[in-house]
């Protein structure tokens, strides 16, 4: 009988506890404190932007970029339906609609000829999910909005540290959003940051993190006493969390190195599965650099991803599917979507294989999961 090989670890450095106990000597437990300070000093230096903000989550930050994108009822948004349902929301909940264009094939990327013909005189937002850490392709998409008033909200969720023609996503467009849950490398448990690539709406996005409020100029005697200025909810992470979050981003280019060996390790193995065709493995396009943030391929029909899912899972090894398609959920059907046909999105959703990952998996593991996927086809392997 083999060990059990989960589909992800959270991830721990061994020093957060005691960056925690710091915290907690320390005295200040609440946000804005200075574990909050390091970590954006620390997120500062892999990103390269001082304009960020932490904040309790991803779906947070996104919303409070939907509240400073100032939408009125019924603006569009383009946004890929292979997504998770927090981006949609987000914009949901401030009136927007989304509009969904379909993905390209090899990144699952939305598809800029796909946004250009979404885009209508409504159009005031294009949100590109970095899937995989991969960048879209953020010199096109860029160059729609160059003329027009149409925000770029980027989610990189699943890209903290990788980079497109060497910048590091989230400072593309004019907001970006982190998240640093348990599934992502570092984490701190639940938490995110927006990043705000225009200084000019720095201030008002710590008001909205803030409940609304003008505290944050306050504590920095800017006002003298602080009250609610605008919309906004309690966004702010804890200092608590912020101790934890300090210790993983200490050591982000040491765990950046490990996954990219194990990254490098199954492309390679699984490499005569491609060649066969059997298999479609990512291709990263060359302006981009990866945070290594999973490893994902797509099989040749759902029926082979049911059979090869149960073939793994009852082996011991949790492999997984992704995001249902949000026009095809029941949220989506509920607002009108189930008749929008995106093809490419509909087909590689039933089609995608994600694999266990994680920082201290090791490489007779990868071998192991790799080794079980070749005797599903019955290939003989020489690893
Ligand atoms: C694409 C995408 N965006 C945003 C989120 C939300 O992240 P968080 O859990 O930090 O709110 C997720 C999480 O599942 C996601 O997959």
């Amino acid at each position: 009988m083999h060990d059990q090989i989960p589909f992800y670890k959270p991830f721990m450095t061994g020093r957060e506890l005691d960056f925690i106990s710091e915290c907690v000597l320390q005295g200040q437990t609440s946000g804005n404190g200075p574990y909050t300070r390091l970590c954006e000093r620390l997120i500062g230096n892999i990103i390269g932007s001082g304009h960020l903000l932490l904040t309790t989550s991803c779906s947070s930050g996104l919303h409070i970029a939907a509240l400073l994108c100032d939408l009125e009822p019924g603006d569009e948004v383009v946004m890929p339906a292979y997504c998770s349902p927090v981006a949609a929301n987000a914009f949901l909940s401030v009136g927007a609609r989304p509009v969904f264009a379909d993905v390209d094939s090899d990144t699952l990327n939305i598809d800029i000829e796909q946004v250009e013909s979404c885009l209508t005189d409504r159009t005031r937002v294009i949100l590109p999910l970095h899937y995989s850490g991969t960048a879209c392709d953020m010199s096109r998409l860029l160059k729609i909005t160059e003329d027009k008033t149409i925000r770029v909200v980027e989610d990189v969720s699943e890209g903290f540290g990788a980079r497109y023609h060497g910048k590091a996503l989230g400072c593309l467009g004019d907001f970006g959003v982190f998240s640093f849950h348990e599934t992502r490398d570092p984490t701190c448990g639940e938490g995110g940051a927006i990043v705000i690539n225009n200084p000019a709406q720095y201030e008002r996005a710590e008001i909205i993190r803030e409940k609304g409020t003008n505290r944050s100029q306050f504590f920095r005697g800017q006002v003298d006493k602080y009250t609610c200025v605008d919309s906004g909810n309690s966004y702010v992470l804890s200092d608590l969390l912020a101790a934890f979050l300090s210790a993983q981003l200490e050591t982000f280019e040491q765990i950046q190195s490990q996954r990219r060996v194990l990254y490098e390790l199954y492309l390679k193995t699984l490499a005569p599965l491609a060649e066969r065709g059997l298999i479609r493995l990512p291709a990263t396009p060359a302006d981009c650099q990866i945070n290594y943030h999973g490893l994902f391929f797509l099989v040749k029909t759902g029926q082979v991803r049911k059979d090869l899912l149960s073939h793994l899972n009852s082996r011991g090894i949790s492999a997984a599917c992704h995001f249902s398609p949000l026009h095809k959920s029941t949220m989506g059907k509920r607002l009108g979507y189930e008749s929008v046909v995106l093809p490419v999105t509909e087909d590689v959703s039933r089609r995608i294989v994600r694999l266990p990952f994680y920082h201290d998996l090791e490489s007779h593991q990868v071998l192991r999961v790799v080794q079980t996927i070749f005797d599903f086809y019955a290939v003989k392997a020489d690893l």
